[in-house]
Order: structure tokens, then C-alpha cells, then sequence
């Protein structure tokens, strides 16, 4: 099956500026990934060969409030903290077209029109790959988790301050899809489904579950996926929701969880003018 996150991808540039930078993707060794959320931003040397964290994670808040610049600032002190040089994958809570933040429903407005791969080429001073965070987890999960060697069209869903989506198609990245935001109960879907919605307004694992089985059957009618993989934090509480959804479509938690993030950024770490992107851990 081809990998996503693996092949060539014209579209998405990455790079410094103008610096030419081959858009290969990261395919072995270890490869620094930071995944920015809303609380923290999070990174590790993931050893991509297996999937996993080559070291430990390093974990800084998120500047409030969280603008380019500063967002830009702490990612660099991540790496500082990491101390592994190398090409970078970053995620944002966001659309991510060409390395431009196209929207910003969980994110400062002011990320809006900013060109996120020269921001932290910038800041970094490395080759930079900028992608949508549920995309990330996405390309983790196909490749090393729940979705390893599915064909036909997979669906993954992040629950978590929002609802984000990854959709595949024989294993091939359909990016930004956004499903979270699909009409539903007359308003967003997000903001009845989240697990952030699950947790303010303190709702039984039952009647959540409820929810999710509205949402999904509406991803379902849409897509018609084979398979529906449900990740972000909640995932590891799988079995408190799960069993309570009944849907044609097979439907199951994800296998990396929290750290999928992280993972899939690192994988959509540019390879540097075609050099491979391994840089050996301290
Ligand atoms: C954003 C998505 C993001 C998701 C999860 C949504 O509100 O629109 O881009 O993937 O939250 O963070």
C-alpha cells in the first residue's frame, strides 16, 4: 500500500522561504515532530521505523494569547529542549493549504493568511513541513496504528477541543477535510460532539456515545468509509463509548492515542534537498 506522508507531495511545499526544498517526505530514522494544541505544545524525536518516541516528549504551554510569533517562539524552544538537529514536522488546529493557515476555528485569528512553513523555517531555522493536527494523526494511524494496511476509503476522527478528520483513500491523504464542522442538530458538529462538549457539560459516557452515533452516521451516509478510526485523548477510554455505537461501518479506537500527532508531524518532516531526513538522537 502506498504510505501517506511517504510520497512525494507537489502540492504542500515546504521549505525556508525561498530556499528550494524537495517536498520527499520523511521515511526512516529519527525525525523531531510537534504537535501545537491548545494547551501545550508537544514534541518528540520520533523513530520512524517503528512509530514511537525515540526519546522523551517534551511538553511546554501554549503562549496565551497564541499568536504566530509566539507559537513560533516556544516550538523553537521545544527543539532547544530536545536537542535534535534535522527537518521538522509541525501541526496546527487548522486548515493548512501550501503551508498557508486558511482557518481558524480553534486557533487565534490572527493565524489567518500566515504562511506557517516560512514562519517556523524561520524561527527554526530548518527545513519545516506545516500540517493540519487530525491529518497528522491520520498518516500515524494509517501507517503504524488502527489503519495500517486498510484500503479503501478509512476515516479517522480526533475528539478532542474540536472534532478534526482525516480521510484516506487507499491509504492516500485526502487533506483538510474538516468534517468536524458538518451541519448537524441545526449547529456545528463540533460543538455538540467534542470531547471538550463531553466534559463541560459533564455528559454520562451514554449520552455521549448518543451523540457520537448521530455524528458517525452522518460521516457514514456521507462517505461510506470501511472503516472509522476514533482517536484523539478519549481513545484510551474507548471502552466506556464504544460499545454503545452501532453502525454498518467498522468502527475502532485508535492505537496511538495522544502521541499520534506528534508521530504524523514528524513524518510529514520534509527531507532536505533529497538527503535523507535521519539525524541519529543524542
Ligand atoms: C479545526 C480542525 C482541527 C480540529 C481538531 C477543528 O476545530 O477546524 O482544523 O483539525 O479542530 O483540532
Amino acid at each position: 500500500m502506498r504510505q501517506p506522508g511517504t510520497q512525494d507531495v507537489p502540492g504542500r511545499a515546504s521549505g525556508t522561504g525561498d530556499r528550494p526544498i524537495s517536498t520527499r517526505r520523511a521515511t526512516s530514522g529519527r525525525v523531531v515532530g510537534i504537535d501545537v494544541g491548545g494547551s501545550g505544545i508537544k514534541g518528540a524525536p520520533v523513530d520512524l521505523s517503528v512509530g514511537r518516541f525515540a526519546t522523551d516528549r517534551v511538553r511546554l504551554p501554549t503562549p496565551r494569547p497564541a499568536t504566530p510569533d509566539r507559537v513560533a517562539d516556544v516550538v523553537a524552544e521545544v527543539l532547544d529542549h530536545l536537542d535534535v538537529a534535522g527537518p521538522v514536522g509541525v501541526t496546527l488546529p487548522a486548515v493548512v493549504a501550501d503551508g498557508v493557515v486558511e482557518t481558524a476555528a480553534n486557533i487565534d485569528p490572527s493565524w489567518l493568511g500566515v504562511h506557517a512553513v516560512e514562519l517556523f523555517g524561520r524561527a527554526t531555522g530548518r527545513p519545516v513541513g506545516v500540517l493540519n493536527d487530525a491529518d497528522a494523526a491520520g498518516i500515524a494511524e494509517m501507517r503504524y496504528g488502527a489503519g495500517k494496511g486498510r484500503g479503501g476509503v478509512v476515516v479517522v476522527v480526533t475528539l478532542g477541543t474540536g472534532i478534526g478528520t482525516a480521510v484516506f483513500s487507499d491509504g492516500v491523504l485526502v487533506p483538510n477535510t474538516e468534517l468536524g464542522h458538518l451541519p448537524l442538530h441545526h449547529g456545528d458538529a463540533e460543538d455538540w460532539v467534542a470531547e471538550s462538549v463531553r466534559e463541560r457539560e459533564d455528559l454520562s459516557w451514554k449520552h455521549y456515545a448518543h451523540r457520537l452515533q448521530h455524528y458517525l452516521e452522518l460521516v457514514q451516509r456521507l462517505l461510506w468509509p470501511r472503516l472509522i478510526v476514533i482517536g484523539g485523548g478519549v481513545s484510551r477510554k474507548a471502552e466506556k463509548f464504544l460499545p454503545h455505537i452501532e453502525l454498518r461501518t467498522e468502527v475502532v479506537p485508535a492505537r496511538l492515542h495522544n502521541d499520534a500527532g506528534i508521530v504524523g508531524a514528524a513524518l510529514f518532516a520534509p527531507l532536505s534537498l533529497g538527503r535523507p531526513a535521519a539525524v541519529p538522537a543524542p
